[in-house]
């Protein structure tokens, strides 16, 4: 019989990632979950929070490996970018095998820029002393094409969970804010953005943990200190990474 999946708070989750510090090794830990669930802001807060504990600790995310806006419009995938196969996945398993297995070298991540709405290469430095890699992105527990070759290279994955009509009602305001009208940012966040969540959504049993974030931040700062997460989403297009 399969071990009942652990239940952590965002305090609960901070702990666990402490104790996975204790290996003395570099260790990768995934958080997945379905758009606006708040994986770039929880990740933001988790990193934070853990650097303020005196770890080193990077943020690697997942939406790094975007497809290049222009390819994607060659190709006529730009209405579903943020779907599985917008992603370079390759790309990022070998980036995530780098990460594992050269601790000894200096590692340059991409990050997405939401202005650009395209990724820049060698953004983030991972250096040796790194002890604890966060990668987040919606589908770290895919089983489905090179997508299942991730899983393996992650010491532990969480998937991140705030009930629908929270996490819809902020991808509305998240595009409302982008300049949509409140009709488009419907249509964005109920059309393209819950084809993916079900996608996403299908992967939580694989999970070694599940996170409620419908409570505080893993800081002792204010709870609802989302800027990072606003800063990360300006400009997106509709629901990617
Ligand atoms: N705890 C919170 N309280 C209120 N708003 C939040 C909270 N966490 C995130 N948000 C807001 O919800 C929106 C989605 O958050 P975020 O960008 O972190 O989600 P995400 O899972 O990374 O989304 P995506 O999959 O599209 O990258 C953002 O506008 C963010 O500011
Ligand atoms: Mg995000």
């Amino acid at each position: 019989m399969s071990q009942p999946q652990p239940r952590l708070d965002p305090h609960a989750a901070h702990r666990r990632a402490g104790q996975l510090l204790a290996s003395g090794r570099r260790v990768v830990l995934g958080l997945a979950g379905p758009p606006g669930v708040g994986k770039s802001t929880f990740a933001g807060q988790l990193v934070d929070a853990l650097r303020a504990d005196g770890h080193e600790v990077v943020l690697v995310p997942m939406d790094g490996f975007h497809i290049a806006h222009a390819a994607l419009t060659e190709r006529g995938l730009e209405t579903v970018k943020g779907a599985p196969r917008t992603f370079d996945v390759a790309g990022y398993v070998a980036l995530l095998g780098r990460l594992r297995d050269s601790p000894e070298e200096t590692v340059w991540a991409p990050r997405f820029d939401r202005g650009l709405e395209d990724a820049i290469a060698a953004s983030i430095p991972v250096e040796p002393s790194v002890r604890l890699v966060v990668t987040e992105g919606n589908y770290l527990l895919l089983q489905q094409g090179a997508w299942s070759r991730v899983r393996p290279l992650l010491d532990e994955c969480w998937y991140l969970h705030v009930d629908d009509a929270v996490r819809q009602s902020r991808l509305v305001s998240r595009h409302r804010h982008h300049g949509r009208s409140e009709a488009e940012a419907r249509r964005w966040a109920l059309g393209n953005d819950e084809s993916n969540a079900g996608i996403v959504v299908a992967t939580r049993g694989a999970a070694d943990a599940v996170v409620d974030l419908g409570g505080a931040a893993p800081t002792h700062a204010a709870p609802t200190d989302v800027a990072a997460g606003e800063r990360e989403s300006r400009c997106r297009p509709s629901g990617d990474g």
